[in-house]
């Protein structure tokens, strides 16, 4: 009996607020969910003979748990006013406090890495972006053959879901003079076959420097990138460059990094096709850019040495509780 008074007592505490949301939450939860206290009381009345008094404190306990409950935001998204009833009462512990996904953790820890390079992050979410955007401004003629590792889901002939970050610069470059130092990021899709590397949907970041010609070279592209890798991996990863091919850079680079015994290709990058700077109207004899692409899907499976890129997309509480410790 001493001890239900004890949990009246809090109850009416934290029903006059007197305590901090995470606090309360726990708190809710100890009286709510199965083998809770209310349970537990519940359970000790059906043994006892005399049950008036004990039964009208554990009632007052329920229906203030209830009215707690019913009148406080946090549930209100949680519990339709219907559910809550006896039956919920007894069998779920309610409210889990989320985590960020792992695809969210390492966006951040990329984003802050290059907040250090003095770049500004630029938000864009037109998923839906139109050819010319997409394709014909960085310098994919209609049927270029580089389209086709770019396929992508129309929405009608003229516009598509976007297949990278890329026609952001385009985007900006349109509005903005230089000095441009730009991050940004957001999904990006792909019309291809699913797999363990690859998904039709993933996320992109994508980092921008346009500049007076004398301020930009080759050494800044690897500069960032190596402050990159090495603030996420530590100095001493093994990364390699390879001379590749993108329509609106040149010289082209594809940059691997060493995982599992395996060359894992993770970045675009190159120095901004002069064919793209005059698309947008830029003075390519004055200016010249930089350009990086970042796939964070498998940076992240590198990171965290996740096995198949359908996890982050499945949304497997078991997976996804794994990463609550960074909250
Ligand atoms: N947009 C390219 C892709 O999705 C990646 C990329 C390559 C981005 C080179 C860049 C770049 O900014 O310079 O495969």
């Amino acid at each position: 009996m001493d001890n239900i008074n004890k949990y009246i007592f809090e109850i009416n505490k934290i029903k006059n607020k007197k305590i901090n949301q995470n606090e309360f939450i726990k708190k809710i939860n100890k009286y709510f969910f199965k083998f809770g206290i209310i349970y537990f009381y519940f359970f000790i009345l059906k043994k006892i003979n005399n049950k008036k008094k004990l039964g009208q404190k554990i009632n007052f306990l329920k229906t203030t748990v209830l009215s707690i409950i019913k009148t406080n935001n946090i549930y209100k998204n949680y519990i339709k006013e219907d559910k809550i009833n006896y039956d919920f009462f007894f069998k779920k512990k309610i409210y889990n406090l989320g985590a960020k996904h792992p695809i969210t953790l390492i966006k951040e820890k990329i984003l802050n890495i290059l907040l250090k390079l003095n770049f500004t992050i630029v938000s864009n979410d037109k998923e839906i972006e139109d050819d010319w955007h997409n394709f014909q401004a960085l310098n994919f003629s209609k049927y270029h053959p580089s389209r086709k590792m770019q396929d992508t889901f129309y929405i009608n002939k003229k516009l598509l879901l976007r297949t990278h970050t890329s026609s952001i610069q385009i985007r900006y470059m349109k509005k903005k003079k230089p000095p441009i130092r730009i991050i940004t990021f957001g999904k990006v899709y792909r019309n291809e076959s699913i797999s363990k590397y690859s998904y039709n949907m993933f996320h992109q970041i994508e980092i921008l420097y346009v500049d007076k010609k004398k301020y930009i070279s080759i050494i800044n592209l690897k500069y960032i990138i190596n402050y990159l890798i090495t603030n996420i991996f530590g100095k001493k990863y093994k990364y390699r460059y390879r001379i590749s091919y993108f329509p609106f850079t040149k010289p082209s680079f594809e940059i691997d990094l060493y995982y599992n015994k395996k060359w894992i290709e993770i970045i675009g990058c190159g120095i901004v096709n002069i064919k793209v700077l005059k698309n947008v109207n830029l003075n390519y004899k004055k200016f010249t850019g930089l350009a990086i692409g970042i796939g964070i899907e498998r940076l992240a499976m590198i990171f965290y040495n996740i096995k198949d890129i359908r996890d982050f997309f499945k949304n497997d509480i078991r997976f996804l509780n794994q990463f609550k410790s960074e909250l």
